[in-house]
């Protein structure tokens, strides 16, 4: 990578645990420092590509790492695939409940600070680098996460994809989003797939977040209730 990224450790509290952090000190400041390092290099596809976005803590993962905390002892031994993971706020909290994760980013430094964060909180998960535009097979998951990961136009038909093949048969997923303009294009791309929806709104640690789940069974359970398949 051609920055040299400077991080502090920050906390997060989700139900009643704390998370210990290692993430970027200043988005503005890793920004500045990697367009400064490609000026006259590199396109604006790349730029994007490289982005700092994989070492800030977003709201939306707040939202959703508290809906896996809720549902987190039903969560032992169950697969669990996150999409774009960042920092893997919701990843951490599954693996801390026993769950078999699966963490996933395109950003390539992405793995080795989630790997300092998971020996930080003493949690174990595996990471794959996954790019939505170039799909791979990662295998069948019983909850496929996201957060954030809607803030382009072409996203959410590609997340939403990438969603519905690594889910189960009767998995869920869950998808949270802080109200960003192309998010509700979610819908039409579950839609054309024939994928069940439901959309909730919930707020957790001061934000806000839109929250669609997908599957028959995510549709047919409100979250306090959902569990994961085989333990109804
Ligand atoms: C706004 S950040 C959200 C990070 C984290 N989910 C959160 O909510 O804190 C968007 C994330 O999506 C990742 N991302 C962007 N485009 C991607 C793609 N085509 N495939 C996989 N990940 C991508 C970025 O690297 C970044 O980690």
């Amino acid at each position: 990578m051609p920055v040299d990224w400077q991080v502090h450790l920050t906390e997060e509290h989700v139900g009643t645990h704390t998370y210990r952090l290692w993430s970027l000190a200043s988005f503005e400041a890793a920004s500045a420092d990697l367009y400064g390092q490609l000026r006259g290099r590199g396109s604006p596809a790349l730029r994007d590509d490289l982005s700092p976005m994989f070492g800030v803590m977003w709201g939306a993962a707040r939202v959703l790492a508290e809906w896996v905390d809720r549902v987190g002892p039903r969560l032992q031994g169950a697969r669990v695939l996150e999409l774009g993971c960042g920092l893997a706020l919701p990843s951490l909290v599954a693996a801390r409940h026993g769950a078999d994760v699966v963490a996933t980013d395109q950003h390539p430094d992405t793995g080795a600070l989630l790997a300092r964060n998971a020996a930080l909180n003493g949690v174990q998960l595996r990471y794959e680098t996954l790019d939505w535009r170039r799909p791979r097979d990662l295998g069948r998951f019983d909850w496929v996460l996201a957060s954030d990961v809607l803030f382009a136009r072409e996203l959410p038909a590609l997340v939403v994809q990438t969603m519905a093949g690594a889910m189960a048969p009767d998995g869920v997923g869950w998808l949270a989003d802080p109200g960003r303009t192309w998010a509700s294009e979610a819908e039409q791309a579950a839609d054309a797939l024939g994928l069940p929806w439901r959309l909730e709104v919930d707020a957790a640690g001061g934000e806000e977040a839109f929250v669609w789940c997908f599957g028959q069974r995510a549709v047919a359970a409100p979250v306090s209730s959902a569990s994961p398949p085989g333990q109804s």
